[in-house]
Order: structure tokens, then sequence, then C-alpha cells
């Protein structure tokens, strides 16, 4: 099984704020990512897509990859502040945002590209992670 990985990077802000927890486990919880107004990340983005057979010697085109995942993903969010932008979860953990990152990829990647991986990195040493199956059957 062959895949391919394109790197993004894009700077964003936000808040930590649970709003169905009152502040003071709010602050208890998420500590110094709940202080007012918010903080930034330089986060780091790594796309990873499969396809069954390659195509010109390609899954995709990396410059193909890299204009799908800037336009539906990157302009959205870099210089963003993060629980403004509607189409991500009010709490914009790493892990809350895999999913949203993953469904606005899935629809608009050409048929026979899988998404197979999303990795985002808030810092140089912390990320989350989610991976998923093929479905051949759908190519
Ligand atoms: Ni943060």
């Amino acid at each position: 099984m062959i895949t391919i990985t394109k790197r993004f990077t894009f700077e964003a802000s936000h808040r930590l704020n649970d709003e169905y927890l009152n502040q003071e486990k709010n602050k208890e919880i998420f500590g110094k990512c709940n202080d007012m107004p918010s903080h930034g990340h330089s986060y780091k983005l790594f796309i990873t897509v499969s396809s069954k057979k390659l195509e010109n010697g390609m899954v995709i085109n990396f410059s193909d990859l890299k204009k799908i995942v800037n336009e539906n993903v990157i302009t959205e969010l870099d210089h963003k502040f993060l629980n403004n932008v509607e189409w991500l979860p009010k709490l914009s953990t790493c892990e809350k945002m895999l999913i949203p990152i993953a469904d606005r990829l899935v629809s608009v990647l050409p048929v026979g590209v899988n998404l197979r991986r999303i990795k985002l990195y808030e810092t140089e040493d912390s990320c989350a992670e989610i991976e998923f199956e093929v479905k051949w059957n759908e190519n």
C-alpha cells in the first residue's frame, strides 16, 4: 500500500472553554488554554492519501493535493480565531478538529483517492491523529 503525505502550516488562535462547564471548572481542566482572550499556535497539518493504483506514477499529483487542502482547509483556518470558524466545534482541541477537517476533504478528493490519515500538530511536541480504513469498493 503506497500512501503520500503532504505537510501544511497555518497560524491560528483559539481559547479552550467548554460552554457547558462553569468558569472554575474550565480553568481547572484547560488551565492557561482557558485564559482570556486567546492564544495562538503554529499548526502543522499532515494529510495522507492513498489510491488503489498509481496514475502517471502517482497516487495524486502533490500540487493537486496542495490545492485541494489549501482551498478547503488552510485558507479557512489561517490567521483565524478558531472559536469563530463555523464548521469547527466550539471546543477546538486538536482531537476535535480532525473529523471536521476530514469531512471537508473526503467530499472534494478525486474519485479513487482515499483519505487515510490526518495528523495535526498544535505544538512541535503535541499532535492528534486519526486513521481511516480504505473502502476500495467505492473506487
Ligand atoms: Ni491552544
